[in-house]
């Protein structure tokens, strides 16, 4: 096993589908870009998806999504020779630690956590399921396992990182010094909007772009944007600012000329909405074609992906067996395996 002395950082995606421009935006740029300056493990927390979706249709689809989420990881430029790629349920150890962090927080502190009213809603569950209350625990433990100190997540998932460091401060306290207080590392890059200009990219309201949609779905895509709503005729004035094309020329767009020059025209209603989408969706699959390449190629040669993975997952079993060993000796609950290797006699001896 290689010992680094970066600092270790993990973060990682529930395998709902395959991943979009706003988790490129968002997220995966940051990742590619932190995987050198810290020891990362990325995680896919298929058993999070249990907490919404714990009906067997739906566990029936994980093991396709695993597939896409390591492929686009890949296919960004995720370096497996740096960088630590893992599913959660195959590493044992998070449910054993899942169970004593359980111990070290109260509902209704759980129940203060900003996110999980919503998940619940947009689950339509009308109430909260023991194992939803539990979400940020069990995330804490993704990120404690492998004692990570830095986690680099969006806003929506900041109040999960403060529970983990205060998780892990408790426990310290209670049994001694095992886990480091993780940071968050927060983008400050503004959600992607979607296609249709709302204020999110996301699966579930059918307005992303992935990184693996060919270049006709992605022209498709672009040529129904929505724009500036008011501007009926390319001679009328139109808004650039927030208009949806002109975001997405700006996040993906290289040539700041180009990009100027439609501005411009489209401010004084020179320029018609197929010009500006054009060129858009001529500069997102300019920037998708590499993405594309390299997602081919590891489906050409599926032993990468899959050896990936595997590997992935056997560096973490180490890591979480050494962090589980701690645990059971800090917390004293070695002795049920020393009671089964016959070296704690709790009932005396006869002589
Ligand atoms: N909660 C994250 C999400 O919203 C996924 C996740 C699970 C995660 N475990 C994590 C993120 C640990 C960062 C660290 O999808």
């Amino acid at each position: 096993m290689t010992t680094s002395s970066k600092p270790r950082l993990l973060t990682g995606d529930r395998p709902t589908g395959r991943l979009h421009l706003g988790h490129y935006v968002g997220s995966l740029s940051n990742r590619v870009r932190l995987q050198h300056q810290y020891e990362s493990f990325f995680i896919i927390a298929d058993l999070h998806t249990l907490t919404t979706k714990p009906e067997p249709q739906f566990i029936k689809e994980v093991p396709t999504f695993i597939r896409e989420t390591v492929l686009d990881y890949l296919a960004v430029g995720i370096d497996p020779n740096v960088s630590t790629i893992f599913v959660q349920s195959a590493v044992p150890e998070t449910f054993q630690l899942n169970l004593l962090f359980e111990m070290l927080v109260t509902v209704p502190r759980l129940e203060r956590m900003p996110t999980l009213k919503d998940m619940a809603r947009d689950a339509n569950m009308d109430s909260m399921p023991f194992g939803l209350l539990g979400y940020p625990v069990l995330q804490a433990v993704d990120i404690l396992l492998p004692r990570a100190q830095a986690v680099p997540v969006g806003r929506d998932n900041q109040s999960h990182v403060e529970l983990a460091r205060e998780m892990a401060r408790r426990f310290n306290n209670l049994y001694g010094d095992v886990f480091p207080e993780p940071e968050p590392i927060i983008g400050d890059v503004p959600l992607l909007v979607g296609t249709d200009g709302q204020s999110k990219m996301s699966k579930s309201l059918n307005n992303a772009i992935y990184l693996s949609d060919d270049a006709e779905t992605v022209k498709q895509k672009v040529m129904n944007m929505y724009t500036d709503p008011k501007r009926l005729r390319a001679t009328d004035p139109g808004t650039v600012e927030g208009n949806p094309v002109f975001i997405y020329h700006d996040a993906f767009n290289p040539s700041y000329a180009e990009v100027d020059d439609l501005k411009e025209r489209y401010r004084q209603g020179k320029v018609g909405d197929v010009e500006v989408k054009e060129k858009l969706a001529r500069a997102i699959n300019n920037f998708l074609e590499p993405i594309r390449e390299k997602r081919a190629y590891f489906l050409a040669h599926p032993m990468i992906p899959r050896d990936v993975l595997a590997n992935g997952i056997r560096r973490m079993q180490a890591e979480a067996k050494a962090t589980m060993e701690l645990v059971r000796e800090k917390t004293g609950l070695s002795y049920s395996l020393d009671l089964f290797a016959d070296e704690l006699d709790i009932f005396g001896n006869e002589s």
